[in-house]
C-alpha cells in the first residue's frame, strides 16, 4: 500500500500526473509490474536529460585539433612484422575477446529483425551479416590456434529473437560455449513536455539507450568478470553491421601494445565532408569523436594545407581496449544525446496515437564518448575498400548492394 503511496508521490514530484491516472487503470500484476518499472527510473536522471534537450550542443572550435595517425599503408616491412608478432601473441596466449554490438533495429535499412539477422545478396546463396562475422572470427581462430571469446551485445527488445536465431543456424559453425550474449540496458522516451509516453502494453515507453551501453552492461552482466577470470587482456568491440569489418587485426592489435596505450581504433578517410561517419579529432587534450549529426558544416568542410579534410579520419567502429580501460570506463557515466524522433503512444482516453512528425526524445550513449577518459589513443588508418562496406539504408549510400559490391570486390581479390 505504502509503496503504491510513494510511487504516486515521486511521480507527483517529477510531473508525471498521467502515470498516476494510468496507475489507477491496471490492477493485479499488471499494477504491480508498473510499479517496479517506476522505481527502477532514475527521475532526476531524465529531468536533466530532457533539461539538457533545451541547450544547444556546443563545439568550442578553437580548442580542437586534428588526431594524428599512422597510415597502414604506410608502415615499413619490419614496423608491420612487429606489430604483427605482437598482436598474434595475445592471440596465440587467448587473451583476446571480441564484442559485437548488435542492440540496434535495423530501422533505417527497413529490416523488420535483428540487424544482425539480415542477409546481405552475396555469391548468389546470401549471407547473414552474423554469419559474415562468424566467419571472420573463424578465419582468425584457425590462423592463431585459439577460440576468441564473442560476447554479443543484443538489446531486451531483440535479445530473444537474436539467440533463437543463432541457435536455429548453429551459430554458423562458431564454438557455441564461446558465445555469450548480454543485453544492453533502456532509458525512457520523453515527450516535448517531458512526459514518460505509455506503451500499449500499458507499460512506460522504453528504448536501448545507445551504443555506450557497452561497457556498463558488460560489468552488469557479469561478462567483463567473465573476461578477467579467462586472463583476457584486450577487448575488440564492433559494430554488427560492417561486412568487412576485421575484428582481429593483429597489426591493429600490435600497433595498440608497441605504443603502449589503452585503447586503439582504425580510421578511413572520410570519402567526403558529409559522409554520415563520425571523425576522429583531439579535443581539449584528449582524443574524441566527433558525430556526423553534430558537427558543423564549415568544421566537416575545412581542408589542410594539402588540400585534404582537416577532420578526414573517419570512425568505423572498430575500437580496441586494454580489459583495463573497459574496467574503467564501465564505471563511468557517459554523457547522453537526444535523438528527437517519431514514437507511437496510449493517449489519455486510452487510444494509440502514432504521430506522423518526430514528438519525443530518445537519448543514447555513444560508444566512442568514453575515449575522452584516456590521454591518448593510436589510430591506424586502414583502406575503405579492405575495412569499410556499411550495410545502414534500404538504398543509395551504405545500402545493400553498396555492401554486397565491396564484400564480393574484396573477397575477389583476397
Ligand atoms: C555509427 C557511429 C559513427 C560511425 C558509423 C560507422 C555511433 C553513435 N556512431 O553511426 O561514428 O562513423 O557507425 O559505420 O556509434 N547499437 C547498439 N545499441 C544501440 C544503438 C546502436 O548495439 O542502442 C549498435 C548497432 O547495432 C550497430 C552500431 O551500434 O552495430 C552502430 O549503430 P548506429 O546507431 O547504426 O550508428 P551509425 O549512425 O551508423
Amino acid at each position: 500500500m505504502d509503496k503504491v503511496q510513494d510511487t504516486i508521490d515521486l511521480l507527483k514530484v517529477y510531473n508525471q500526473d498521467h502515470i498516476i491516472k494510468l496507475l489507477e487503470k491496471v490492477d493485479g500484476e499488471k499494477k504491480q509490474a508498473l510499479i517496479e518499472q517506476i522505481s527502477s527510473i532514475d527521475f532526476h536522471q531524465l529531468k536533466e536529460l530532457y533539461d539538457n534537450t533545451k541547450k544547444e550542443i556546443e563545439i568550442k572550435e578553437n580548442k580542437i585539433e586534428p588526431l594524428p595517425y599512422l597510415d597502414k599503408e604506410k608502415l615499413s616491412e619490419e614496423q608491420k612484422e612487429e606489430f604483427q608478432r605482437l598482436g598474434e601473441e595475445v592471440i596465440e596466449k587467448g587473451e583476446y575477446a571480441v564484442v559485437t554490438m548488435a542492440g540496434g533495429q535495423g530501422t533505417r535499412l527497413g529490416h523488420s529483425g535483428p540487424k544482425g539477422t539480415f542477409k546481405l545478396d552475396v555469391y548468389g546463396k546470401g549471407k547473414y551479416l552474423f554469419e559474415i562475422l562468424a566467419e571472420n572470427l573463424k578465419e582468425a581462430n584457425q590462423k592463431y590456434g585459439k577460440v576468441i571469446p564473442w560476447y554479443i551485445m543484443t538489446s531486451k527488445e531483440n535479445n530473444d529473437e537474436t539467440i533463437e536465431f543463432m541457435e536455429k543456424h548453429n551459430y554458423f559453425g562458431y564454438d557455441k560455449d564461446s558465445v555469450r550474449f548480454f543485453a544492453q540496458s533502456e532509458l525512457p522516451l520523453l515527450d516535448v513536455n517531458g512526459k514518460l509516453l505509455i506503451g500499449k502494453d500499458m507499460r512506460i515507453k522504453e528504448a536501448s539507450d545507445g551504443n555506450g551501453g557497452t561497457y556498463s552492461s558488460l560489468r552488469a552482466s557479469g561478462c567483463l568478470a567473465e573476461m578477467k577470470e579467462k586472463g583476457i587482456k584486450w577487448v575488440f568491440i564492433g559494430g554488427v553491421d560492417n561486412a568487412l569489418l576485421k575484428m582481429a587485426d593483429t597489426i591493429l592489435l600490435g600497433m595498440a601494445i608497441q605504443k603502449k596505450v589503452q585503447i586503439a581504433s582504425k580510421s578511413i578517410v572520410k570519402a567526403n565532408p558529409h559522409e554520415r561517419v563520425g571523425v576522429f579529432a583531439k579535443m581539449n587534450g584528449h582524443p574524441k569523436v566527433i558525430e556526423y549529426s553534430e558537427m558543423p558544416d564549415k568544421m566537416a568542410e575545412e581542408v589542410d594545407s594539402d588540400g585534404e579534410l582537416k577532420y578526414g579520419e573517419a570512425h568505423i567502429m572498430c575500437n580496441l581496449y586494454t580489459i583495463e580501460a573497459i574496467e574503467k570506463i564501465s564505471k563511468e557515466t557517459l554523457i547522453y544525446h537526444s535523438a528527437f524522433k517519431k514514437n507511437s503512444y496510449i493517449d489519455e482516453n486510452g487510444k494509440e496515437v502514432i504521430p506522423t512528425e518526430p514528438n519525443s526524445y530518445k537519448f543514447e550513449s555513444f560508444i566512442f564518448d568514453a575515449f575522452e577518459l584516456f590521454d591518448d589513443i593510436a589510430i591506424l588508418r586502414g583502406k575503405r575498400e579492405d575495412d569499410f562496406a556499411p550495410v545502414k539504408n534500404r538504398d543509395g549510400v551504405d545500402s545493400p548492394k553498396t555492401a554486397k559490391e565491396l564484400y564480393e570486390k574484396f573477397w575477389n581479390r583476397n
